[in-house]
């Protein structure tokens, strides 16, 4: 079993010492003691920083942390260290349990790209050339959006959500190269984007993934779908972070080129050791604002709540649940 040094020293966005190291596992020790106090659970998502994944109970993608808030058994405190919309998505799983956010300013851009009375207006108008039209929303949005919407979807699930509806005209809510992605694999149906997009993988561009290819043809190169269509277009895969996870673990290629946020290189760093990981990759400082102290201070002061109204809640967890029923609760492919 490696110690966290070890572990540690394989991250390449952090330039960890050994002094930060020991001072994360007196941290770890105050954060186990607070979480049975507590009765909590810690989730976390797939960019954060590794010294919280390590100390997480369960670590995924966003698909994966919204099954496994579904599926919250004896945890009277979810203590959720991801972005806003991802912590409301657990509140609106599990409204008669106690939600942390361990820091506020945890938002998400993309998120914030579709406010719900702009989506309600589009809706209107769209629904007087379109009748049929219906609104599937990316799980990055605000509760208040996913009450608008009639199904959820994730970056592992979008094609097989959108593809089970009997609906041919979309309105596909907020990220434009996810719909991209969406409408080439599901031709059949009319996708209407919605203009958002997420500043992180916007900035990577196919030049600099061509450059680092030409230098290492041998790469295998592994993309988000929220990149843009001509970094799609260069991938053997394109994959939610968990999805780039499986295949990383399951294929016979044991150098890969891995296009998202830089802390998914960093997992796979300490999750595969025996296979190599180059990053194409930014950072989100929204992921990142979260240290491990704020996620200690969120279980000492049971400090920030989540809260969602009731009237967006349960038509927001209708819309997640359809979701469940469509993908029977399955996480997303990893063929390799
Ligand atoms: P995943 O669901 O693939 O983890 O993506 C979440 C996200 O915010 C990507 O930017
Ligand atoms: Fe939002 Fe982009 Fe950050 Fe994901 S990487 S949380 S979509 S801003």
């Amino acid at each position: 079993m490696p110690t966290l040094l070890e572990e540690l020293s394989r991250v390449k966005t952090y330039e960890y010492t050994a002094e930060d190291v020991r001072e994360f596992e007196a941290l770890h020790d105050e954060i186990r003691a607070l979480k049975a106090e507590r009765n909590a659970v810690i989730v976390a998502h797939n960019y954060y920083r590794p010294e919280i994944l390590k100390i997480a109970d369960f670590v995924g993608d966003s698909l994966e942390l919204a099954l496994m808030a579904a599926k919250v058994k004896d945890a009277d405190v979810i203590c959720f260290c991801g972005v806003h919309f991802m912590a409301e998505t657990a509140k609106i799983l599990n409204p008669g349990r106690t939600v942390l956010l361990p820091n506020l300013l945890a938002g998400c851009q993309l998120a914030d790209a579709a406010p719900a009375e702009d989506l309600a207006a589009r809706i209107e108008e769209l629904r007087r050339d379109f009748p049929d039209l219906a609104v599937v929303s990316y799980v990055n949005t605000t509760a208040a959006v996913k009450a608008l919407s009639d199904i959820i979807c994730t970056s592992a699930n979008a094609g097989k959500v959108v593809a089970s509806l009997p609906n041919r005209n979309i309105l596909f809510v907020p990220d434009r190269n996810l719909a991209n992605h969406v409408a080439e694999q599901v031709p059949d149906k009319n996708i209407i984007a919605w203009e958002g997009f997420c500043y992180v993988h916007q900035q990577i561009t196919p030049e600099e993934i061509g450059r680092i290819r030409a230098n290492d043809p041998e790469l295998e190169i592994l993309v988000h779908p929220e990149c843009r269509p001509d970094v799609a277009k260069l991938a053997d895969a394109v994959l939610s972070t968990s999805g780039m996870v499986r295949y990383a673990k399951e294929c016979s290629a044991t150098r890969f080129l891995v296009v998202t946020e830089c802390g998914l290189s960093d997992r796979l760093a300490m999750e595969v050791p025996d296979k190599q990981f180059v990053k194409g990759c930014k950072l989100c400082t929204f992921m990142k604002v979260t240290s491990l102290e704020d996620v200690r201070d969120s279980l000492a002061r049971m400090r920030y709540a989540i809260e969602v109204p009731e009237e967006v809640r349960v038509p927001a967890e209708r819309a997640l649940r359809r979701m469940f029923e469509v993908t029977e609760g399955k996480p997303g492919p990893a063929t390799c």
